[in-house]
């Protein structure tokens, strides 16, 4: 069974970004620029975001962390974002989600130019993705690409089922996955909560994502042996025996899954690492011009 490390492909990804920004200074050029915008203090959101402008440092990219407060205006949010169109030093603009409640997540969305789109979510790049065209493909989905490129998983003709439908992972994965690229040509199943006979779907599938958020969703009598494991679950789980209160959990149940599985991605360790290696690769392209 192969451990599909999201630390050894990440740090491929990375080493390339980083020859690139290294030419890039060599030659006199601007860096690459990542503007992230925080709002309010979700912990999740919060590590998402410290990692991302870590991970900008150590690939030679700028970044710049805007903080706001939970409880700003629509308003001043929108404003930033123009601001950040207009300014030619930033590339990347990404606002992290979820947003709170006040803020109408689609307006946010569709304020950012979609030239600077680095996640992906603005409907004009999603519509290039459905079809077929040069976009920014959103993180998570574009690092499991990215994942199964790495460790060469042969996609061609396969069952892919993706469990979860959100704009976010799981139906930009299916789009993926169906399409004809070099990891794609699945025949693919997507999987909601309406989903009749779930158990039998998934073991007619020779690679599953699971993207539902909900912890050992995925048990191993639901996978058919040989099959191909994506686990993008990163549930924060309370645990008093852990440093930090809390534990991460997957949405597969791993030990399970390794006795059927001919392929996993560990939690934490796997696709969390690559979403952030197609961030990075998305604003590389923004940089270069879309
Ligand atoms: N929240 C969870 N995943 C993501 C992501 O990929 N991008 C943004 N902006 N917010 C998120």
């Amino acid at each position: 069974m192969l451990v599909l490390d999201g630390k050894i492909a990440a740090a491929a990804v990375k080493a390339t970004l980083l020859e690139q920004t290294q030419a890039l200074k060599a030659a006199g050029k601007r860096m690459p620029h990542l503007a992230a915008i925080l709002v309010g203090n979700n912990g999740a959101s919060e590590t998402y975001v410290a990692s991302k402008v870590k991970n900008c440092e150590e690939t030679g990219f700028g970044s710049s962390l805007y903080r706001l407060e939970a409880d700003v205006a629509e308003s001043v949010l929108l404003a930033k974002i123009a601001e950040l169109n207009q300014d030619p030093n930033c590339d990347g603009i990404l606002v992290q989600l979820p947003l709170p409640k006040h803020i109408k997540e689609s307006k946010v969305i569709e304020a950012i130019d979609p030239a600077k789109d680095v996640d992906g979510f603005h409907p004009v790049n999603v519509g290039r993705l459905v079809q077929g065209l040069n976009t920014f493909i959103p993180a998570t989905p574009y690092g499991i690409i990215l994942m199964l490129e790495h460790f060469n998983i042969e996609t061609k003709g396969k069952n892919a089922v993706v469990i979860g439908r959100s704009n976010i992972v799981g139906r930009p994965m299916s789009i993926l996955l169906s399409s004809n690229i070099a990891q794609g040509n699945c025949t693919v199943t997507i999987c909601h909560s309406h989903t009749k006979n779930l158990k039998e779907v998934c073991l007619g599938a020779d690679i599953i994502v699971a993207a539902l958020g909900v912890p050992n969703f995925l048990t191993g009598d639901m996978i058919k042996p040989g099959a191909v494991i994506i686990d993008v679950g990163i549930t924060r789980v309370e645990d008093a025996t852990a440093k930090k209160g809390f534990r991460i959990k997957g949405d597969v149940n791993y030990d399970e899954a390794c006795a059927k599985a001919s392929a996993i991605t560990p939690v934490p360790g796997g696709v969390g690492l690559m979403t952030i290696a197609g961030l990075l690769k998305n604003t590389m392209k923004a940089y270069q011009g879309l």
